[in-house]
This record gives structure tokens, C-alpha cells and sequence, in this order.
């Protein structure tokens, strides 16, 4: 599902809070929400959007959170969820723990999801009787991207699925409590990984010796980012999962809890990055249109040369012609485009013609769009809204160039 766009709400946010801008619409992450409820959990990976009111949001909705840094775990008890008393609200998923992280999932009790066998034995060291799920590399994975590919021997996630008798010996050395197994393979799934995935658990748990409470199927659920793509089939894909479960029930005599955890599916849609037109200009036979977001804000289409759809708001509603039109930002690098395929090759876009002063409208950018952005080129991080039916609210400031340089100038002389 995507936003219902009101172009004149639209142009009123960035008169009101400047460009460049997000804009989140809550009933798109809602319905999101809406399509997983066949699932006993839905923990959203907050690594896709991790500003404190969406987290909010969700939680709201029922939504369980997984957290994979201090700074997340943070976000999330400030969002009002919890881990004590088995609660279970956050889980910390890693492939490491560093000493600050540590100190702190003791404290809230935060279940941890283990990627490597040595979190488990530091975990055990300081807090025996810890709840643990072991986050297991099947040996395949699969991603939009070969950034995004979580699985496999060219990944460093997971524990290896050889090593779970290690590990399981491990969690009998330091009295950890087993929750789960845990796989995610990476994002942009296709259905013969899932079907791959499903069948590995379920052979997995075969060779377990212990109790299991739950089972999660990662996240990593695909959005039609392009027009033609398809939306994905989350009854299908609940479907594949259940019956996993129940195959991993009738093993080990008691069905387990099943949790997915999606980071993009949940926000993407929903959100939009505003940006204004500033200059436009013919380079040989390409034209550029330059406008005010950078990579720093949207990384996607420079890291992993992903596709975003773009619309154009006019000023006015003078005739535009069509052009083939190339959209790049003001950052001081040749890869600052957001029309781009994988390797950085520049793309164009048919767009009406775009002029100084419109409005361009980058769509499907509620995932990995203000969690990735970055002060490069000392440019602040850019404010967030959040509309709600009939409001629209300020859920992050723009940073001031001031807050920017604080922390070198408190250093003194
Ligand atoms: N669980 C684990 C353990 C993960 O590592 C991830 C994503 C997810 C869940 C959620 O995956 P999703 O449902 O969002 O696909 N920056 C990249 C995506 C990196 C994903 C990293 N891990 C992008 O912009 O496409």
C-alpha cells in the first residue's frame, strides 16, 4: 500500500519545516502491520526507521522490536518497550557484543540473539541463565543486493549450521536458557529461498537436544518498489512458515511460538523524501536536475544502486514537457545521483520538465532512508513528519550546522 499523496498538504510541510524533508504516513505502516497479524509475533527490525515515535507507533500496534546496538536498544525502551520479567519486547540480534552493549542487555534483560559462539560464552560468563536464540547461517543466502545477502560462506552472519552442536554446548556450560532459532538470509526475498529456509529449520531442529519456545523466519520481505513489481503474498508466505512450524512441533513434541521480523516491508512504503529543485542544467546530451537531498540523506540508489520511484510536484500548473532527465544532489562526489543502476552507472528518468523552485517526490523511503543517512559533507541531519489521518507531526528537528560542530569545538583549543 501506498500513501494517498495530497500534493497541497505536501507543499504546505515543506513551507512549514523546509526541504529536504521525510514524510511518513502512518496508516500505510498500519496496514503493513495489518497484512503479518497471521504471525504469533511481529518484531520489527528498527535498523529500516528507528525514530522513537514510529517505534512508538508500532508498539502501539503490538509490534515486538529487535535491536542490534546500544543506541537501539535505547531507542526502544525510550519507545516504552521492555525485556524484563520475559517480556520479551526487544531482542538483541548481533553477531558480537561489545562490553557497553553487555553490561546493558543483563540489566533489561534483553533476550540476545547470537551470531557467533563467543557472545555466547561472554553473555554466559556474566549472566548465567540469560535467554539466548542462536541466529543460524544455513549455508545459502540471498539478497537485492550482494550487500544485503546475509547467508552463505561469504557472510559473516550467523553462527555456521555445523557449529550448533557447539553452540548448544555453550549454552549447557553457562546454564543459558535456549529460546529460539533464528535464520535470516538476507533482504528481497524470492520464494524458492523461503522454501530452502523453511526446509533448513526444520532440519535444524532435528539435531537440536534441547527445548525450543520459538522459531523466527527473519525479515527481509520484498516491496514493489518499481510499478510493475509485485506486492508479496504474506499469506503465502505465513503459509510456507506454519508449516514449517508444525513440522518443527511434531520433532520436537511441542509446537513452537512463530515470529517474523521485517524491516522494510513494515515502513517503506510509507515513507516519502521531499526535495527541492535548486538548479537544472544540460551536460552534452544529458540534463541534470540538482536538488537538495544528497546520499548523505538517501544512501540506497549510491550504495546498492536501488531504484526509487520519482514524482514531480510543480509549482504551478503551467504545461511541462516530458525530458529524459537525470536527478542528482549537492554533494561534491560524481556518485551523488539518485537515478543510478548497481556499479554507479548513471540512469535518466522521463519526467515533465522540472523546473527551479518544484518539488521532486522520492518515493518508498521510509526503510533504510533516515536510519542510513549521514552528516557528510557537513550537511545536518534532515527533520522527520509523521501524518496521522487528519495531523501531521513533527517527529524529528533538523539538526543545526551548530549541534554539527559541538562535539569537535568542546574539545577547546
Ligand atoms: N533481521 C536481521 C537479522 C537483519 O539483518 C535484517 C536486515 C532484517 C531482519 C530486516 O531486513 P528487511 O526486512 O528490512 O529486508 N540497507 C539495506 C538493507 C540492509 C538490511 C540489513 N539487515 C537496504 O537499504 O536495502
Amino acid at each position: 500500500m501506498k500513501p494517498s499523496l495530497n500534493p497541497t498538504q505536501l507543499l504546505a510541510l515543506t513551507r512549514q519545516h523546509g526541504t529536504p524533508l521525510w514524510v511518513y504516513d502512518a496508516a500505510v505502516i498500519r496496514a503493513h502491520v495489518a497484512a503479518l497479524r497471521a504471525f504469533d509475533t511481529i518484531r520489527f527490525a528498527q535498523k529500516a526507521n528507528s525514530n522513537i515515535h514510529l517505534l512508538r507507533l508500532l508498539r502501539e500496534e503490538g509490534v515486538k522490536v529487535d535491536a542490534v546496538s546500544l543506541g537501539e536498544i535505547e531507542r526502544a525502551l525510550a519507545a516504552g518497550y521492555s525485556s524484563r520479567k520475559g517480556e520479551s519486547g526487544i531482542v538483541f540480534t548481533a553477531d558480537l557484543i561489545d562490553r557497553a552493549t553487555l553490561a546493558r542487555v543483563v540489566e533489561e534483560e534483553i533476550p540476545v540473539n547470537a551470531g557467533s559462539i563467543d557472545m555466547l560464552h561472554q553473555l554466559g560468563a556474566v549472566s548465567p541463565g540469560h535467554r539466548v536464540w542462536l541466529r543460524i547461517n544455513p549455508g545459502f543466502g540471498h539478497g537485492h543486493s550482494n550487500k544485503t545477502n546475509t547467508g552463505g560462506e561469504h557472510s559473516k552472519h550467523g553462527i555456521w549450521h555445523t557449529d550448533l552442536p557447539a553452540a548448544l554446548a555453550a549454552i549447557r556450560q553457562h546454564g543459558l536458557k535456549l529460546v529460539g532459532l533464528h535464520m535470516h538470509i538476507g533482504s528481497g526475498v524470492d520464494y524458492k529461498h523461503l522454501e530452502q529456509v523453511c526446509g533448513a529449520m526444520v532440519e535444524l531442529t532435528r539435531r537440536l537436544d534441547a527445548p525450543l519456545e520459538a522459531i523466527s523466519a527473519g525479515g527481509g520481505l520484498s516491496i514493489p518498489y518499481r510499478t510493475n513489481d509485485p506486492q508479496i503474498d504474506t499469506e503465502h508466505y505465513f503459509g510456507l512458515w506454519d508449516a514449517a512450524r508444525r513440522e518443527v512441533g511434531q520433532i520436537l513434541g511441542t509446537t513452537p511460538h512463530l515470529e517474523i521480523e521485517p524491516g522494510r516491508y513494515l515502513v517503506a512504503e510509507s515513507g516519502l523524501l521531499l526535495t527541492e529543485v535548486r538548479a537544472v542544467k544540460q551536460a552534452g546530451k544529458n540534463r541534470f536536475v540538482l536538488v537538495d537531498a544528497g546520499f548523505n540523506d538517501l544512501m540506497r540508489p549510491s550504495m546498492y544502486g536501488s531504484f526509487h520511484h520519482i514524482s514531480l510536484l510543480p509549482q504551478d500548473d503551467s504545461p511541462r514537457a516530458e525530458h529524459a532527465t537525470v536527478i542528482a544532489g549537492p554533494l561534491c562526489e560524481s556518485g551523488d545521483v539518485f537515478t543510478q543502476g548497481e556499479g554507479g552507472v548513471v540512469q535518466t528518468r522521463h519526467l515533465p520538465e522540472a523546473r527551479v523552485g518544484d518539488l521532486l517526490v522520492i518515493h518508498d523511503a521510509g526503510a533504510y532512508g533516515a536510519s542510513m543517512s549521514s552528516n557528510y559533507n557537513s550537511r545536518p541531519l534532515i527533520p522527520e513528519v509523521m501524518i496521522d489521518g487528519d495531523t501531521a507531526r513533527l517527529i524529528r528537528r533538523r539538526q543545526t550546522v551548530q549541534e554539527l560542530l559541538a562535539l569537535e569545538l568542546e574539545a577547546g583549543r
